[in-house]
């Protein structure tokens, strides 16, 4: 039996709405965030849909579109905030 991650979550954000997404750690926050920008290093298997302006896009277009940077254990202490958000942008 498959594990459940993450289930019958939805929700939507409007251009100029800062949104915080809190929870216990194991909540399941960084799968949401790798399913939202449709990053799946370990190939789980998603069901549902992403809309941005009410389109589906690929993930090649939300990867183009999108970025976030993951837990403290993949910061720098060498790179300013700007630059870890460039590099996260460029690199991954
Ligand atoms: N590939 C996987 N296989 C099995 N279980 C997984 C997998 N990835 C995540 N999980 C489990 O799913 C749950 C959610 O994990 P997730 O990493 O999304 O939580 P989180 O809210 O980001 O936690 P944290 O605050 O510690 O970063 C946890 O119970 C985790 O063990
Ligand atoms: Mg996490």
């Amino acid at each position: 039996m498959p594990k459940e991650i993450i289930k019958n979550v939805s929700g939507e954000v409007k251009s100029g709405q800062m949104l915080a997404i809190m929870g216990a750690s194991g909540a399941g926050k960084t799968t949401l965030l790798n399913v939202l920008t449709a990053r799946n290093p370990l190939k789980l298997r998603v069901k549902g849909v992403v809309l941005l302006n009410g389109q589906a896009v690929s993930a090649e277009t939300m990867a183009s579109l999108s970025s976030y940077i993951e837990q403290h254990d993949l910061f720098h202490p060498f790179l300013t905030v700007r630059e870890h958000l460039v590099f996260q942008v460029l690199v991954v």
